[in-house]
C-alpha cells in the first residue's frame, strides 16, 4: 500500500521532470562571454543543506527508525561489533569525512553544544553563537564569513532538529550525554558547511559573492556520492554479506533496506516537496526500470559522454521563461561488488556485464539560478 503510494509519487515525478526536461533545451555554456549566471551564498547553501538533511532523514526515518520499530535490525553505537545499523549521526559523519577528504573545497559536519562524543564540539566562537541562534530561531540558519589564514570562508549553520522520539530518548539516556532533558522538536545540534571565498578582502561583503553553478552542483554531487557509497558499503553490502538483511526493491511489505537508487529517490521526493529549485535524480542507458532512462537528448548525450569521459560531470545552461537552470550529469560508479551482482542478476537488467568500477548511469543536478 505504502509502497504504491511511493510507486505512483514517484512515476508523477518523473513525468513532470520528464515534461520539464522535454521543453528545454540544454545548451552546453559557451565560455566567457558576457557575465556568468552564478549563485548568491545563501542558495548555495540552502541547496547544500537540503540534500544533507534529506539523505539524513531517509536514513534516520525510511531505515532505522522504520525497521527497529519492527524490531528487524537496530543502529547501535559498536555497529561493527554488535553487526547492526550505524546510528544516524554515525552515517552522517562518515559520509561527511569521504566528502570532506575529497578535498574539493567545501566541508560540512555535525556539531552541538552538548555532545555526546566531543570531537562534535563547536570549533570556533562563531560555532558557539550559530548553535546558540539556531536554538533560538530555529527556522532560519545563522551564517557569517570569517577569515584563517589569508583566505575567506562563507559559513552556515542550519538546526539539526529531534525529529523522532528515538533521537531524544537515546540522548537523554546515553552515559556521555552532557544534556539530559532533550523534548521532540528541540533543536539538538546543527550541520556547518563551511564554503571556500578565495583570498581577495573583496569577498569580505558578504552577499555580494556569486559562486559559480557548476562549483555548487559539484558540491550537491559529493554529498550523494558519499552517502551513495557509505549506504552500499557499510549498509547494504555489509548486513547482505553477514546474512542479517537484504536490500529490495518492495522493502516496505519486505521489511528490508530500500535498494540504493530508492535512498536516493526518497530522498530526492524529499527535496522537491520543498520547492527550493534543486532536483536531483538517476538515469541509466541501460536502465532496470524504464523510467529512469534519459528522458531528453541533453541526458541522453550526457550518458555517452561521462561513460566515456568520467572524469568530469557532462553541463548545460538553459532558460525556462524567467528561470535559468544549470544542469550537471555526473557518472554513477558502480563503487561495491554488490552493485554489479545485484544489476548482472537482476529480471530485465538490459545489461548483465558490469563490472567493479564500471560507470553504470549517472546521477542528474539541476539548480535554479538566484
Ligand atoms: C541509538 C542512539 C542514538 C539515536 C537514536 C540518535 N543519536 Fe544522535 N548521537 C548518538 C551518539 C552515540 C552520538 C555520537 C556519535 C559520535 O560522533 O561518535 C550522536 C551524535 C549526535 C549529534 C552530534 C553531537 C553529539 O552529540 O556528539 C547530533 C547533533 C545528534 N546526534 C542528533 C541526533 C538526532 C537529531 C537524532 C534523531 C534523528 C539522533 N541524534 C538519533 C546517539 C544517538
Ligand atoms: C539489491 C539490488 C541492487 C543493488 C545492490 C544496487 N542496485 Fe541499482 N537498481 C536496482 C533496481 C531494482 C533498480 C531500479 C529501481 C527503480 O525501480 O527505480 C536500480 C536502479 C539503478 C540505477 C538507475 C537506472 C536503473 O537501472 O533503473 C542506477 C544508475 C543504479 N541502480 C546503479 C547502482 C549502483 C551504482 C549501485 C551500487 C552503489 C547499485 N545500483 C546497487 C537494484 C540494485
Amino acid at each position: 500500500m505504502a509502497t504504491d503510494k511511493f510507486r505512483c509519487s514517484i512515476l508523477l515525478l518523473n513525468a513532470l521532470i520528464a515534461f520539464l526536461l522535454l521543453i528545454t533545451s540544454f545548451p552546453v555554456f559557451a565560455g566567457s562571454s558576457g557575465t556568468r549566471p552564478g549563485l548568491s551564498p545563501r542558495t548555495a547553501t540552502d541547496y547544500i543543506h537540503a540534500v544533507i538533511q534529506a539523505d539524513r532523514r531517509v536514513y534516520s526515518h525510511d531505515i532505522v527508525a522504520r525497521l527497529s520499530k519492527l524490531g528487524v535490525i537496530k543502529a547501535t553505537e559498536n555497529w561493527e561489533q554488535d553487526n547492526t545499523l550505524l546510528l544516524p549521526a554515525q552515517f552522517l559523519l562518515k559520509s561527511a569525512e569521504l566528502s570532506n577528504e575529497r578535498g574539493i573545497g567545501m566541508r560540512y559536519y555535525l556539531t552541538s553544544l552538548w555532545p555526546i562524543n566531543k570531537k562534535n564540539s563547536p570549533k570556533s566562537e562563531n560555532e558557539i553563537t550559530g548553535l546558540q541562534e539556531i536554538s533560538r530561531n530555529p527556522k532560519e540558519p545563522f551564517t557569517w564569513i570569517v577569515k584563517e589564514g589569508n583566505r575567506w570562508f562563507y559559513q552556515a549553520i542550519y538546526p539539526d532538529i529531534a525529529t523522532s522520539e528515538s533521537c531524544v530518548t537515546c540522548h537523554n539516556n546515553h552515559p556521555k550525554s552532557p544534556k539530559k532533558s532533550f523534548r521532540v522538536g528541540d533543536v539538538m545540534g546543527g550541520i556547518l558547511i563551511n564554503l571556500p571565498l578565495g583570498k581577495q578582502e573583496k569577498h569580505a561583503e558578504l552577499g555580494k559573492h556569486q559562486f559559480p553553478p557548476e562549483i555548487i552542483s559539484d558540491y550537491v554531487h559529493s554529498i550523494l556520492a558519499s552517502d551513495r557509497e557509505i549506504y552500499s558499503k557499510y549498509i547494504v553490502d555489509r548486513l547482505k554479506n553477514q546474512n542479517i538483511i537484504q536490500a529490495s526493491e518492495n522493502w516496505w511489505a519486505d521489511k528490508t533496506l530500500p535498494l540504493p537508487a530508492q535512498f536516493l529517490l526518497n530522498a530526492s521526493q524529499l527535496v522537491e516537496k520543498r520547492k527550493l529549485g534543486i532536483h536531483f535524480r538517476l538515469i541509466s542507458l541501460w536502465p532496470i526500470n524504464p523510467q529512469n532512462g534519459p528522458a531528453n537528448e541533453f541526458e541522453h548525450t550526457g550518458l555517452e559522454t561521462v561513460e566515456t569521459h568520467p572524469i568530469r560531470p557532462y553541463i548545460g545552461i538553459s532558460k525556462i521563461g524567467k528561470k535559468t537552470y544549470f544542469k550537471a550529469v555526473y557518472p554513477d560508479f558502480a563503487v561495491t561488488q554488490g552493485c554489479v551482482n545485484c544489476h548482472n542478476a537482476y529480471p530485465g537488467s538490459p545489461k548483465k556485464d558490469f563490472k567493479l568500477n564500471d560507470v553504470m548511469g549517472g546521477i542528474t543536478v539541476s539548480l535554479v539560478m538566484k
